[in-house]
């Protein structure tokens, strides 16, 4: 989803630039999207999913469940209890309808992965896109596009808490300034960092907050226990240099203390850090620098 331009790509333009990146012989992409209007929105044919896969859904759900006790934080936890999408492959709607009633933003069904314009612009109007398609048996421990359950389960329980709804809209309005500021790169680390696989300080010890983690069924524990990445405190301008890997558990994690945190270091004119950013080089996804403590497991 990382393209090097400042105006909005045309659908044939986002679909050359995914194409680039792929190694797939076909087409880039599996979602179908010949029915998305301008912003890529969709209705979610709900009748149309089978037998099969609302009871993977099911066995999806179950797994993550019996993990985020003492792995993900209360916030999460307390959203997906509201949420109550154990059952089924959620109707969107009527979940958009619980998540507009606790933070004014609702779900958008989509095809799949989408254009950063688009993206941000949905965040910045409050609203988060959901991927229709769930994954196959063949994928159930691991999915390389986000599908259904890694984009419901993973990002929109914690869409239920205030501060962190509010947070989601800053990036996206951050998104959209981006684009013109030649810092998609530096962004695209911190959604990384955070919203896919950020750890977060509690009273109990680390918790994760990350979407990219909160559906895996392995790196939920890994990212916690396991002594072999890194942890390291939140600080924006390090994580926007900071590389990341897209196939493998992550090398470093980076640690908030609160929502509140997030939302405040969010939010601020990133012009001139882009501009700093852009004259140094990045840091490989294993670094840890001078002065930085590597924080010990929870
Ligand atoms: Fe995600």
């Amino acid at each position: 989803m990382k393209t090097s331009t400042t105006s909005i790509p045309s659908t044939e333009e986002f679909f050359a630039s995914v194409a680039d990146k792929s190694n797939a012989a076909e087409s880039a992409l599996r979602g179908d999207y010949r029915h998305a209007d301008a912003q890529y929105v969709v209705q979610q044919d709900w009748d149309a999913y089978t037998p099969e896969q609302h009871a993977r859904w099911r066995r999806l759900y179950q797994r993550q469940l019996q993990l985020v006790p003492g792995r993900a934080c209360d916030e999460f936890i307390a959203g997906l209890t509201e949420l109550d999408a154990a059952d089924a492959i959620p109707h969107l709607e009527q979940a958009s309808d619980t998540l507009f009633k606790a933070t004014g933003w609702r779900l958008v069904a989509v095809p799949g992965l989408i254009p950063e314009h688009s993206f941000f612009e949905h965040l910045a109007h409050r609203r988060f896109p959901i991927t229709v398609w769930l994954r196959d048996e063949s994928e159930f421990d691991y999915i390389v596009e986000p599908d259904i359950f890694h984009d419901f389960f993973g990002h929109v329980p914690l869409l239920l808490n205030p501060v962190f709804a509010d947070h989601m809209q800053e990036y996206g309005k951050g998104g959209l300034k981006a684009m013109g500021l030649n810092g998609l790169t530096q962004l695209a680390r911190l959604y990384w960092y955070t919203i896919e696989f950020g750890l977060i300080n509690s009273a109990q010890g680390l918790r994760a907050y990350g979407a990219g983690i909160l559906s895996s069924g392995g790196e939920i524990e890994y990212c916690l226990s396991s002594p072999a990445p890194r942890r390291i405190r939140f600080e924006v301008e390090r994580v926007m240099r900071t590389l990341y890997k897209i196939d493998s558990y992550q090398e470093t994690y980076f640690v908030i203390d609160s929502f509140q945190q997030l939302l405040q270091d969010t939010a601020p004119d990133f012009t001139p850090l882009y501009a700093k950013l852009n004259g140094l080089p990045a840091l490989p996804a294993d670094s840890l620098l001078s002065g930085e403590i590597n924080l010990p497991t929870s």
